[in-house]
């Protein structure tokens, strides 16, 4: 084997695994890391600054506040507290959704209360969300699920009506519009995940977008271990040493190494979402035709797509994931309901049947931005003779 990323074909062969996930790192992140270091100013500095500001015009938020944190973790754990969220409260969130989100509503003291998700969309199902809704109800997490995006609109009456705050996770929607209007300018409290498997990445950071002055403020606070000062220094690649704190605060301000990257990253992120959406459009066309298996809902036109996913029928998912690992296609990643895991099992849920079976067929293939044809035709010919097998 030359390296970790080969396998060994039956024939005794060897060829390259395709991942699930492949970061597209260049020399222009290369050189982005090269010109921090050159500066010498590696924590908090004039490129978060810049990253906040060029996110907030990428995603056309003119009205709103954009801050920079370390991972989307944090992101969330600060949108819940800015939402005011506290001990005590309940969050209803899809059980279809990431771990980090989950972890965050305890973060802050407050419960999960898992909501199933719809059938053709895998994102919350809003008429079992109001069966859920109780006096501890704060607030409500939707969570788009990859390239087929949450209907928004409802969700905005749906938190109106039952007079609750909406934190919207937009881990995987970054750069997709919703009927024309960027994803991170119109939600109540929009967060953003920049980890080393997203769309763009800056290896870890994430993005908080609110819409009032006094949120904003708190947030600067909150990310830096609770310390009052104007971010203003700072972004001068400076430190102001007066300050008071008056919050618990945390450590979760992102530095300029990493806002360096993610600046570079989303300088391309056009060339990034077109080649994501060819590979998606590419496995829609053959997939589709495949009958135990169910492709994304979406021509991927307004989306800038972050995972591909197909559901596969009848019990074959794990055969299925085996066939393509002995072929090569390795890492295949799943989420994993929040009520299935031992920490949440006892949390206040709803009817869940539609992320049971989901939780079951979802299978993610490889996309990467540059995916090469060639890989493409691989994944959907292996799929193609595991089919014609059977
Ligand atoms: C939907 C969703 N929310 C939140 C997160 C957490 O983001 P991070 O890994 O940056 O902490 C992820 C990460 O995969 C995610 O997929």
């Amino acid at each position: 084997m030359k390296n970790n990323h080969d396998y060994k074909t039956k024939k005794g062969n060897i060829q390259e695994v395709i991942p699930v996930f492949k970061p597209l790192i260049e020399k222009e992140e290369l050189d982005a890391c090269a010109r921090v270091f050159k500066i010498g100013w590696l924590g908090m500095g004039s490129f978060v600054n810049e990253f906040e500001e060029k996110v907030k015009k990428f995603v056309n938020a003119k009205d709103r506040y954009v801050v920079a944190v370390n991972t989307g973790y944090s992101a969330l754990h600060l949108a819940l507290i800015s939402a005011g969220v506290k001990a005590g409260d309940e969050v209803i969130t899809p059980s279809f959704n990431n771990i980090a989100d989950f972890q965050a509503i305890l973060a802050v003291g407050a419960e999960p209360v898992f909501c199933d998700i719809d059938i053709d969309t895998l994102c919350i199902d809003l008429e079992k969300a109001q069966k859920l809704i109780s006096k501890k109800t704060k607030a409500i997490i939707v969570m788009d699920y990859d390239c087929v995006l949450c209907d928004h609109d409802s969700i905005k009456k749906f938190a109106s009506k039952n007079r609750i705050r909406v934190i919207h996770d937009a881990a995987h929607a970054f750069g997709s519009k919703y009927k024309g209007k960027m994803i991170g300018s119109f939600s109540d409290i929009c967060v953003f995940s920049f980890d080393p498997v997203k769309t763009i990445t800056s290896t870890d950071g994430g993005i908080i977008i609110v819409k009032k002055k006094k949120e904003y403020e708190m947030l600067h606070e909150l990310r830096l271990i609770g310390m009052k000062q104007s971010a203003s220094l700072m972004y001068k690649n400076q430190r102001a040493w007066t300050y008071d704190v008056e919050h618990q605060g945390f450590r979760y301000h992102m530095g300029n190494l990493h806002a360096a990257i993610g600046l570079a990253q989303l300088a391309k992120i056009m060339k990034i979402s077109d080649t994501r959406r060819n590979t998606c459009r590419f496995y829609n066309e053959y997939l589709s035709k495949i009958k135990g298996i169910v492709v994304p809902k979406t021509d991927f036109k307004d989306i800038s797509p972050f995972l591909y996913y197909i559901r596969v029928l009848d019990e074959k998912r794990e055969t299925l994931r085996e066939y393509l690992k002995e072929r090569g296609i390795d890492r295949v990643y799943n989420l994993r309901p929040g009520h299935w895991l031992t920490l949440f099992k006892n949390c206040r849920k709803g009817d869940l049947s539609i992320t049971d079976r989901i939780g079951k067929e979802i299978l993610s293939l490889p996309l990467h931005s540059k995916m090469k044809m060639i890989d493409q035709k691989r994944v959907v010919d292996i799929i193609l003779s595991f089919y014609k097998k059977k």
